[in-house]
């Protein structure tokens, strides 16, 4: 038999994904070392000439038509390394693998060039949407070899989820780009997340919302331009009740956010090529600040805490819309700006138009604006921010103002909002034709030599300020 797909590690993702490749047609074949999980495929798949799985290395790469493509989905770290020296042996000059966990994209260079001393095709590709996308259409996310690309094009462009008939999915760029590329999006995905639980905390406290009354704004608010699963799917958690006792699941949930690394390392790459992201520095200092529980119950008896003074429910809800709507274009536009420069930086060559359109659907971060950031990279390819096309310069001018009443009254009423708040002073820093700065050029200068430029004659300059 020769199958037209090999994927390694059949847990949920994996399984979901080769049934995926199965519905669309191809033949598929699965490999695992838990013999459950690859009896559990060869059930559910029904029929071995279409779905098949072997525990065995050899059996599993011979069932494979050549150019053999070999996705791992497998947990990120050694275990990659340890499936790719076990596949090696069995393999031929010119066959693919296809990484598509959330890889640390330099471990995807060094994997790259490894294989591709032996022959072999590695691309790092970013699967996203979870389980329920694995199975019914992700976004992927795929970097590596242009021409190999070829080879795994017409099955991945099936089983992508599609906006408008077209797939989320499209070759990125060479090496790491696809990983990369998914690093950012989980990136972007911390900063919606808290920015999306800000806008809960204050709509429940200052305008005391039930959490009947939460389900029924952020449903409302998913018909209209804030549209996108993650707003979906903050209304169903509001209505989820609680199977282990009385009321609703989100009251018992523990506060304590955890993290498996994408969104910390997007902050730590953004700061080592010196690119301003803070919405998603913010949004994984809070998970850091939410896991400092025992410190924070303790902290909370030192200090008081201002009443907070009560908006109308109405105008609060109108207020949020916008207000998160506008913390949401910056977050995006942040996000697209370290692709920009992380591209020039590590020669991507990324085309972050390809990038908003394949994040349409299947992904975390689909959300209606990416049809308009699609459109923005469309009209003008060279785009350095999205706060400088005219498109979006008009949605931010119409909701920034919320935005500033909101991060004022969270401020006044002791209501944490860092992700809205620095959304709002990266958006006034970065629209200031001047800031404050130069007087730190002065104090640099004044302690350090360190001279400074001027704005009136060019050269560098040193003054003796102590003489
Ligand atoms: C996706 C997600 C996914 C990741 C979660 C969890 O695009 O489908 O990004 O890849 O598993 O986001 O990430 P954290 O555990 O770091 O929150």
């Amino acid at each position: 038999d020769i199958y037209d797909f090999g994927l390694v590690g059949l847990g949920v993702m994996g399984r979901n994904f080769i049934l995926n490749v199965a519905d669309n047609g191809f033949t598929a074949f699965g490999n695992d070392l838990d013999e459950e999980k690859v009896n559990a495929l060869i059930e559910e798949g029904g029929d071995t000439t279409k779905v098949n799985a072997s525990m065995d290395a050899a059996a599993f790469v011979q069932a494979l038509s050549t150019p053999r493509k070999i996705m791992l989905l497998v947990p990120a770290g050694k275990v990659v390394d340890i499936v790719i020296e076990s596949l090696l042996p069995h393999l031929e000059q010119g066959d693919i693998i296809i990484d598509g966990g959330n890889s640390f994209f330099t471990d995807t260079d060094r994997r790259e060039a490894y294989l591709k001393e032996k022959g072999i095709n590695f691309f790092g590709a970013g699967v996203s949407g979870g389980a329920k996308g694995a199975r019914k259409g992700p976004s992927i996310m795929p970097g590596g070899s242009r021409e190999a690309y070829q080879h795994v094009k017409p099955i991945f462009e099936a089983v992508a989820a599609k906006y408008q008939e077209e797939p989320c999915v499209a070759y990125l760029g060479p090496k790491s780009a696809g990983n990369y590329v998914k690093m950012v999006h989980n990136g972007i995905e911390y900063g919606l997340m808290q920015l999306t639980s800000e806008i809960y905390d204050l709509l429940k406290k200052a305008g005391g919302l039930t959490n009947e009354e939460l389900q029924q704004t952020f449903a409302d608010w998913n018909q209209g331009r804030l549209q996108s699963f993650l707003v979906e799917i903050t209304s169903d958690i509001f209505s989820q009740k609680d199977e282990l006792a009385e009321g609703h699941l989100v009251d018992k949930i523990l506060d304590k956010a955890k993290q498996k690394g994408t969104g910390k390392w997007t902050s730590q790459n953004a700061m080592d090529l010196g690119i301003p992201v803070p919405t998603i520095d913010i949004a994984v200092s809070m998970r850091e600040i939410s896991a400092l529980k025992d410190e924070r119950i303790l902290a909370d008896e030192i200090y008081d805490r201002p009443t907070v003074a009560k908006i109308e429910k109405d105008v609060l809800i109108e207020k949020a819309e916008k207000a998160l709507y506008f913390a949401f274009i910056i977050t995006y536009a942040q996000g697209m700006h370290q692709l920009a420069d992380a591209s020039k930086e590590y020669g991507y060559e990324l085309d972050l138009g390809e990038i908003a359109k394949i994040w349409r659907a299947g992904c975390i971060i689909r959300a209606a604006l990416l049809a308009d950031i699609t459109e923005a990279y469309r009209a003008d390819g060279t785009l350095q921010n999205l706060l400088l096309s005219p498109t979006f310069a008009e949605k931010v001018r119409e909701t920034v103002g919320a935005a500033r009443e909101l991060v004022a009254h969270g401020a006044t009423n002791g209501i944490p909002l860092p992700g809205l708040t620095n959304a709002l002073t990266y958006f006034d820093a970065y629209t200031s034709s001047r800031l404050p700065l130069n007087l730190i050029q002065a104090q640099r200068d004044y302690f350090g030599s360190h001279t400074y430029e001027r704005l009136d004659r060019e050269g560098i300059f040193h003054t003796g300020w102590e003489e």
